[in-house]
């Protein structure tokens, strides 16, 4: 049983009774789970099926039609969508990566701090060095350069830094390993790994890579695309044994039952 709204410390974020609608049609309905402290909770499921809309939701950019996203960490109850949204509290990587190009690396980073924070200059600089070099960034010059002039790779690693600036305990990245080479995708998941292990941050990653799955997820959220709801929520071998078909085949062969245009398969030789 779930305890009471705000009595679980362990409890980061409550979803409770979501719908998602994008374009006048409904994405997925009855979404409720939590997201616990120091875990990697995935959100998996066919490309259309809502993840981004429902990350969007998560972290108060997209207000919901029915149901409520509440913080509670620390036994608080915020309204993710109220007066006093936990924006410091979630840290954010999209998609895309997306920094702004017309600030070099390091201003990226520390742009959350001039926001959020009072701190002065030198140690804005000194803590958004020492997160880009948590994400990998170790050379100091990346600091200085310009997001064009990094690789794909370098540029998730910058977005993921900047999540990381204010320590917060819950970060979300969609599909962050998306149009990496398979050894830049396996030191993201390290990096994941890492953050869980010793910072005890709090994951929730969108993905439809099964090894990086399997390496980081504690649990895996399954956003079904023709039942409009989450069908299944729970360890990823779990569910991959057990689950219900849809989840069992893209755990195991990484491909959805349904059409997935975004993501096609190569055809088995007949
Ligand atoms: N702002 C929008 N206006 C209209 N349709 C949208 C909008 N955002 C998303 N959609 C549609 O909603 C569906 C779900 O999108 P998305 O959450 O990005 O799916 P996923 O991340 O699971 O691939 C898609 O069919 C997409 O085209
Ligand atoms: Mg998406």
């Amino acid at each position: 049983m779930a305890a009471a709204p705000g009595t679980d410390k362990h409890v980061l974020m409550r979803v409770e009774n979501l719908s998602l609608h994008a374009g006048g049609r409904e994405l997925q309905h009855g979404l409720t789970f939590d997201v616990l402290a120091g875990e990697v909770l995935a959100i998996v499921g066919a490309s259309g099926c809502g993840k981004s809309t429902l990350l969007r939701h998560m972290i108060g950019l997209q207000k919901p039609q029915t149901g409520h996203v509440t913080w509670t960490a620390g036994g608080a109850n915020r309204d993710v969508h109220g007066d006093d949204p936990p924006h410091r509290e979630i840290g954010v990587a999209f998609q895309a990566g997306a920094l702004w190009s017309s600030m070099t690396v390091g201003e990226n980073v520390m742009l959350p701090l001039e926001l959020y924070t009072a701190l002065d200059a030198p140690r804005r600089e000194q803590l958004a060095r020492f997160k880009l070099a948590l994400a990998g960034l170790n050379d100091p010059a990346t600091f200085d350069a310009e997001p064009a002039a990094l690789s794909g790779g370098m540029r998730k690693r910058a977005a993921i830094a900047r999540a990381l600036v204010l320590d917060p305990p819950l970060l979300c990245l969609d599909e962050p390993s998306a149009g990496l080479d398979p050894l830049t995708s396996a030191r993201l998941d390290d990096l994941i790994v890492r953050l869980k292990r010793d910072l005890g941050t709090g994951i929730v990653l969108v993905t439809h890579e099964l090894d990086s799955l399997f390496a980081v997820a504690d649990r895996v959220l399954f956003l079904d695309v023709q039942a409009h709801t989450a069908t299944a929520l729970g360890p990823p071998d779990e569910l991959r044994d057990s689950g219900p078909a849809p989840v069992r085949e893209f755990l195991t062969r990484g491909k959805y039952q349904s059409h997935d245009t975004e993501h096609p398969q190569p055809k088995e030789p007949a």
